[in-house]
């Protein structure tokens, strides 16, 4: 659905995609990771021509919409079409109406007049803001901005849909709701890409996730196999709390004292079992242990260099 080869797009000399592939497969749901200013919002600015790359090749179906440092304007309308895109940033009108908006957006694809009442309507429900639907938008939050942006994404119905940050700005029934509606698409066949920069927002819903890094794609695959990679490099850190004082001398950790019989200890691979028989062995008692998952951000700063 989209393949990216070497896509290179630079900023003033500066490359913020640095030779980027990238292939997203029909029926996907695909998250795309990656810290702050990684390239995520220039990949997808890209792959839908709002922006120029300089050099690669950009597929979208089975159009070729971008190689030889231009765009195929013809191709690129083609695939748009079928494509819905959600920006990072909300560019909404502040004096429409949810209603008002969607009948703007649905006029520009074509959308005719006797269907357009009838879809406005579910998809307003099924984002949540029916109840809203004649309240002026430069009044909303955040969250609703959000899914006012996801409602016009849908709304032609589109077997692409392209999410940058989609999750950001939604309180936790939001995100479920929000990851109720991509599974929703999935079931009806659709493929989705989404970015973000929050490792918890892909889980459970992404089949396929793909990490950006410094404009590069550094990895790739199902969610399971990039946290355990990634667990692994980082490292563990483990927060365990005992009965007793215990001497760790010998243990071959790195273990550091955070309070009365409390120890923070790191390893590169998840020791607990051996934790605890070690524990044992010194007479003493495990009263409470926990895994502090690393966050992305820590995870690219111990893994990329
Ligand atoms: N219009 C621009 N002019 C100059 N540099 C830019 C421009 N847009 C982005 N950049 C730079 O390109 C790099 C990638 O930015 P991009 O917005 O694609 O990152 P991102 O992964 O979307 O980050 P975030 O998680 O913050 O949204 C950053 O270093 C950014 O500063
Ligand atoms: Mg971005």
């Amino acid at each position: 659905m989209i393949r990216i080869e070497n896509l290179v797009k630079a900023y003033n000399g500066f490359r913020a995609l640095d030779g980027l592939n990238l292939e997203v497969r029909a029926g996907q749901i695909y998250g795309f990771l990656g810290p702050n200013g990684a390239g995520k919002s220039t990949t997808i600015l890209s792959t839908l021509g709002l922006i120029f790359p300089q050099e690669g090749r950009i597929r979208l179906f089975d159009l070729e919409v971008f190689n030889g440092g231009r765009f195929d304007e013809k191709n690129l309308v083609r695939a748009k079409f079928r494509i819905g895109y959600m920006p990072e940033q909300a560019a909404l009108w502040d004096f429409l109406t949810p209603v008002q908006t969607l009948e703007i957006i649905s006029d520009a694809f074509g959308i005719p007049k006797s269907e357009r009442e009838k879809r406005i309507r579910e998809l307003l429900q099924r984002v949540n803001l029916w109840e809203e639907r004649n309240r002026k938008v430069g009044k909303f939050s955040k969250g609703m901005e959000q899914r006012l942006l996801l409602a016009q994404a849908l709304i032609n119905d589109p077997d692409l849909l392209i999410l940058d940050e989609p999750m950001s700005g939604l309180d936790p029934l939001g995100i479920a709701e929000f990851k109720e509606i991509i599974r929703e698409e999935k079931k009806a066949g659709k493929t989705v890409f989404f970015s973000s920069h929050i490792l918890a927002h892909v889980e459970e819903i992404c089949d396929t996730v793909g990490v950006i890094v410094k404009g590069r794609l550094v990895m790739e695959g199902k969610i399971e196999s990039i946290k355990r990679e990634f667990l692994g490099k980082a490292g563990y850190t483990i927060i365990v709390e005992t009965n007793l004082p215990v001497d760790f001398g010998g243990s071959g950790w790195k273990v550091s004292s955070i309070g009365d019989r409390k120890y923070r200890i790191t390893a590169a691979e998840d020791i607990r079992e051996e934790l605890n028989d070690f524990i044992v062995s010194k007479g003493a008692k495990i009263l409470s242990m926990k895994v502090k998952e690393p966050s992305l951000e820590e995870i690219f700063l111990n893994t990329v260099e």
